[in-house]
């Protein structure tokens, strides 16, 4: 368990974990991956690969969630080096959200300085479809937490960290390039991330949708605020698992998330093979 508001504490914390998984791996990965709920297929795609379980590495949150394997696999993804968590925890679990954003914490640690980040979504936007895949573009945080709530501890970033450009558009449009060339379509949009663990209502949807959101999740954001807050580039990524609450007259089910995510798996595991190249080729300083 990390204490909430301290630092300091995660810094040393991310140091330890990174060490430990190094020393698993003669690997050095570039991007770290999230893969979200039903996406973790990716992972056992890669070559080379060495898996550490979340419960071998200090002070690493469990997920408790169904459909997360809950571990870190490092590998090729062609000649990318990566690191690939299987599963993430949420804050709906009860975790905090400094907990929420270690691993993020971790991945920079290991040297790595960008991610990509991935979850299943609600679709408010009814121009998208159940299986859609959507570059996120900028998010909207309604989960009444922040990851840098605390003091700040300046080794990881600035107190205020920019979130105007927290999307990568250089990512982005390197993403719609390569799936240009592979004949998917790929939306862009903005998501809402909620605490959940309830899906949404009607009104909250409708609600929303006024605000601007196409997308819907309990995901992704605390991650991207940690992340930028350590000038990690982000580049973020949508499944549609669902119609989000209300657009369709029928209720939302677990079952129905996981089973888009197995549709999709093909395509959603292309993209991630022809966008990895683009973003190691790219990496900030
Ligand atoms: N709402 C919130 N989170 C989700 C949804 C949704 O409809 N689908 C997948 N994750």
């Amino acid at each position: 368990m990390i204490a909430t508001t301290d630092m300091t504490g995660q810094f040393n914390a991310a140091e330890a974990a990174a060490k430990l998984i190094l020393s698993r791996t003669p690997l050095r990965p570039q991007i770290g991956l999230v893969l979200g709920s039903g996406l973790g297929g990716f992972a056992d795609t890669l070559s080379d690969a060495t898996r550490v379980p979340y419960a071998e590495i200090p002070s690493f949150p469990q997920s408790t969630a169904i459909g997360h394997a809950g571990r870190m696999v490092i590998g090729n993804a062609g000649s990318v080096p990566v690191a690939a968590m299987q599963g993430r925890v949420h804050l709906y679990e009860g975790y905090s959200a400094q907990e929420v954003t270690f691993p993020i914490r971790v991945f920079a640690r290991m040297g790595i300085r960008a991610v990509i980040l991935t979850n299943a979504a609600g679709g408010i936007n009814r121009s998208y479809a159940q299986g859609a895949l959507v570059l996120i573009r900028d998010h909207i945080n309604l989960q009444g937490t922040n990851p840098l709530v605390g003091v700040n501890d300046d080794r990881f970033g600035a107190r205020f960290p920019d979130m105007t450009h927290a999307y990568s558009r250089a990512y982005r449009e390197a993403a719609r390039e390569e799936v240009r060339k592979l004949g998917i379509t790929l939306h862009e949009g903005v998501y809402a991330a909620l605490l959940g663990p309830s899906y949404e209502t009607p009104a909250e949807i409708e609600y929303l949708r006024r605000i601007g959101a196409d997308l819907v999740g309990m995901s992704t954001v605390a991650e991207v605020i940690a992340a930028r807050h350590m000038g990690m580039s982000v580049l973020a990524l949508s499944c549609v698992t669902n119609m989000a609450a209300g657009i369709l007259d029928q209720p939302l089910s677990h079952a129905e998330v996981m089973e888009t995510g197995e549709r999709v798996k093909t395509t959603f595991e292309a993209l991630l093979r022809a966008v990895l190249p683009r973003v190691a080729a790219d990496l900030p300083s």
